[in-house]
């Protein structure tokens, strides 16, 4: 006998088990990135795996030499870093750790969804302040967080650069950020889980440090989504908060937290070939958008690895793009990922991927648009 139905867990899981099981998939949906791997960190982590070192636990708040190596990489000295298995299971601890009932968490709209219903779980208010629009040019304008910062804020969630616009503050809009923190007492969750992709980004921590977590992945940069290793840093006293009772208590996997120190070692190098490809990426997919009637990217540049394209002057559903896309193995996110508001006017695409599969996905574009206009069943994206 068949299930009499199926739970949405369910039905989200088996969505993404077959994209896994999907051969020759085009990640272009999640922000991942799919440049082949630097051939030291590969080595790192079959060294590991060789020495059968995974047999024993790492330490609690991670290897020294990498919690090292992120403090060094973000340049806050005066901070202690955790690793985390992804950034997150970071933010999972963090909001569980300093949200409760009544308090109030503070984002933007659109944000980085997750985070919010994290806080929801504890009885928190979410409040978001729109960003998507000319109007407020994609940004957070930091007069617009004055005005609604109270008593009750408790936790400011900045995501920066913003999955996903890809816009990213300026450092006054920094400055300022925190400077509004500072006067709630407020937690300010910075995360910069694609600051590496940036033009040129700036640390909130280093202008409001009491109270600013920073975290950081290194699921986009580096190319680690699926072996889960993250990091926060804040300074020690609120590490100490979070390093009484965390989820990975056991470490984190160990074999991911040696690719990351290769990682770090070959950054520099790594990292200029990774952003040359992603912004080749980008030109690519926006002189394609212009040729087609209706279609727009509203932020260009994008400060991540990762491109808005707003496709509602077109006339044309995300869910029906993404899905006429998927029948051609390529996968592209839906904004209402994102944003239940704003969700209906845009699709997301990543950009730090092999160029083949960027021209695969433009040379596709134009009939894919013209066939989603005939699209009208729903489907279910998740
Ligand atoms: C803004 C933001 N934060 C955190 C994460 C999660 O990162 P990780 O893979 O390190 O858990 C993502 C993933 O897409 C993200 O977009």
């Amino acid at each position: 006998m068949g299930k009499p139905y199926m739970r949405d867990f369910e039905q989200r899981n088996q969505h993404f088990d077959r994209l896994a099981k999907t051969p020759d998939l085009r990640w272009l949906g999640q922000n991942t990135n799919h440049i082949p791997t630097h051939p030291a960190v590969k080595e790192a982590m079959i060294k590991c795996i060789q020495d059968e070192e995974f047999h024993s636990y790492a330490p609690p708040a991670g290897l020294e030499e990498l919690r090292e190596l992120v403090i060094k990489d973000l340049g806050l000295e005066k901070m202690s870093a955790l690793i985390t298995d992804g950034a997150i299971a970071g933010l999972y601890h963090i909001c569980h750790t300093f949200c409760g009932s009544d308090d109030v968490f503070l984002t933007t709209d659109p944000t980085w969804a997750w985070p919010m219903a994290f806080v929801r779980s504890v009885g928190a208010q979410v409040v978001q302040i729109p960003i998507y629009g000319d109007e407020y040019e994609y940004r957070l304008n930091p007069h617009r967080l004055a005005s609604v910062i109270s008593e009750k804020t408790k936790v400011i969630y900045l995501v920066d650069p913003n999955n996903p616009l890809g816009s990213c503050c300026t450092k006054d809009e920094i400055e300022a950020i925190a400077e509004i923190a500072r006067s709630a007492k407020a937690y300010l969750i910075h995360d910069c889980t694609y600051r590496d992709f940036a033009y040129e980004h700036h640390l909130a921590a280093d202008h409001y440090p009491e109270r600013t977590i920073t975290v950081w992945s290194f699921s986009k940069w580096l190319g680690f989504a699926g072996l889960r290793v993250g990091a926060v840093t804040a300074l020690p006293d609120v590490i100490e908060q979070l390093a009484m009772a965390p989820p990975n208590n056991l470490g984190s996997n160990i074999v991911a937290q040696r690719g990351a120190i290769a990682g770090l070692k070959v950054k520099p190098e790594w990292l200029s070939s990774v952003l040359a490809t992603t912004r080749e990426n980008q030109e690519l997919i926006l002189k394609t958008v212009e040729s087609i009637p209706g279609l727009r990217v509203p932020v260009f540049p994008s400060h991540g690895n990762f491109l808005v394209i707003e496709c509602v002057e077109a006339g044309v559903r995300p869910e029906a793009v993404c899905t006429i896309l998927s029948r051609h193995n390529i996968m592209v996110r839906q904004g209402a990922y994102h944003t239940e508001t704003f969700g209906s006017r845009f699709i997301k695409v990543s950009t730090s991927t092999p160029r083949e599969w960027v021209e695969e996905f433009c040379a596709l574009l134009p009939a894919s648009i013209d066939e989603a206009h005939g699209m009208t069943e729903n489907v279910q994206l998740f």
